[in-house]
């Protein structure tokens, strides 16, 4: 087979979002406009929801969701130990305590019974944050009994699972908030930002209050302009109008993303089906289907085929790939040297980490990359193994 070059991830901008980020650059209004609304109203009507309130980051989202119920010292929130930074560094903004736990070896998703476990030993829950790994909803109906034992809210980490649904309802409906992220290389972009949802009126106030600053008064209820008052200790956590404007552009697009990713997952997992060493994770199980972020395969926790090795091979035969996520979260050095954890506590977490490949499935592949990524990764594993 001839060598090709495919990335992990390709943001695909075309004509539209440089349109529509010219337009934006030759008007006033560069935050705080029609471009930001409009992207809000159209990411609430795909997800089903209420509200969605555009900001910074995903990140962002995961932090405020925790401050609109004033979630702070004292309280501690149950957190996947398998997951970005993001979602327990939510927790740490606002001072209160992630509490981990490890995940299931089915799905990479937060194994149920163990956060039921966890919540009951802390004792003192205010939240519970499910990630949906790669893409796959969480187990939402036994971690909803659990929140709801606790008195707890749950905080949906949507990064990976726009459009994945549970039980046939969108992932971002399935808690009191989702928290989504347009990063480069996600489902679609707008080249940094985060998307909040929600159906509670009160949490959807709050939030677009605390990501500007905590003003009493919106730019648009401003009797006198300039004038307000502030009534709480909010952030600069707002999306920009060029921001938004790429966002609603990439929202258009998004169908044949998401068409395009489900076809290249089901051409690359077929593939890889025979492939003995590898486990992969099925995008559909009990009542979740999957977004298709990526397809991860996991080597052997015994650690026979090393991943660099693997990795190595990939990258030679113009194969790119990323690791979610490097590390269990809590042998972390910033949570390890806090909180003490140790290798052994996470131990599903902890051979994701070291083992995991995402391969790429994204809709920047030509229609016969996954046949091409499948090959170069069989033929890895075969020099691998000797
Ligand atoms: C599960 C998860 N949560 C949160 C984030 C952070 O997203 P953002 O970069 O938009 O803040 C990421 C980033 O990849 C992620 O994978």
């Amino acid at each position: 087979m001839q060598q090709r070059q495919i990335p992990f991830g390709k943001p695909q901008l075309g004509d539209e979002e440089k349109a529509a980020v010219a337009q934006v650059l030759s008007g006033p209004m560069l935050v705080h406009g029609e471009q930001t609304a409009g992207f809000e109203a159209a990411f609430a009507e795909r997800a089903g929801c209420a509200h969605a309130v555009a900001l910074a980051s995903c990140t962002a989202a995961l932090h405020l969701s925790l401050r609109a119920r004033d979630i702070g010292p004292g309280d501690a929130v149950v957190v996947p130990a398998m997951t970005h930074v993001a979602t327990a560094h939510s927790a740490e903004y606002c001072g209160a305590q992630p509490v981990f736990v490890d995940v299931d070896p089915a799905s990479g998703n937060m194994d149920p019974e163990r956060v039921a476990r966890a919540a009951d030993q802390a004792g003192n829950v205010r939240a519970i944050m499910p990630v949906h790994y790669m893409g796959l909803p969480c187990d939402m109906d036994a971690i909803g009994t659990v929140a709801a034992r606790h008195d707890a809210m749950i905080v949906e980490d949507c990064a990976l699972a726009i459009d994945a649904t549970y039980d046939g309802r969108k992932a971002g409906t399935l808690g009191d908030t989702g928290c989504f992220s347009f990063y480069p290389v996600k489902h679609m972009t707008s080249i940094e930002g985060g998307m909040l949802t929600t159906n509670d009126d009160t949490i959807a106030a709050r939030i677009r209050k605390l990501r500007a600053f905590g003003y009493d008064r919106s730019l648009g209820e401003r009797a006198e302009p300039g004038v307000y008052d502030i009534d709480a200790l909010g952030l600069n956590f707002r999306m920009n109008e060029v921001e938004a404007a790429v966002g609603l552009a990439q929202m258009a697009k998004l169908d044949r993303f998401q068409e395009a990713r489900a076809g290249n997952f089901a051409a690359l997992s077929e593939a890889l089906a025979d492939v003995e060493e590898l486990t992969i994770f099925s995008p559909s199980q009990g009542k979740a289907q999957s977004s298709h972020y990526c397809l991860n395969v996991v080597l052997p926790q015994d650690g026979s085929i090393a991943r660099r090795d693997v990795v190595a091979q990939l990258k030679e035969a113009g194969v790119g790939s990323s690791v979610h996520y490097p590390v269990a979260l809590p042998l972390s050095r910033y949570y390890r040297e806090k909180y003490g954890y140790k290798p052994g506590d996470f131990p599903v977490a902890e051979w994701l980490a070291t083992q995991t490949i995402s391969l790429p499935v994204g809709p920047h592949l030509a229609d016969d990359d996954p046949a091409y990524i499948a090959e170069a990764l069989k033929s890895a594993i075969v020099k691998v193994c000797g």
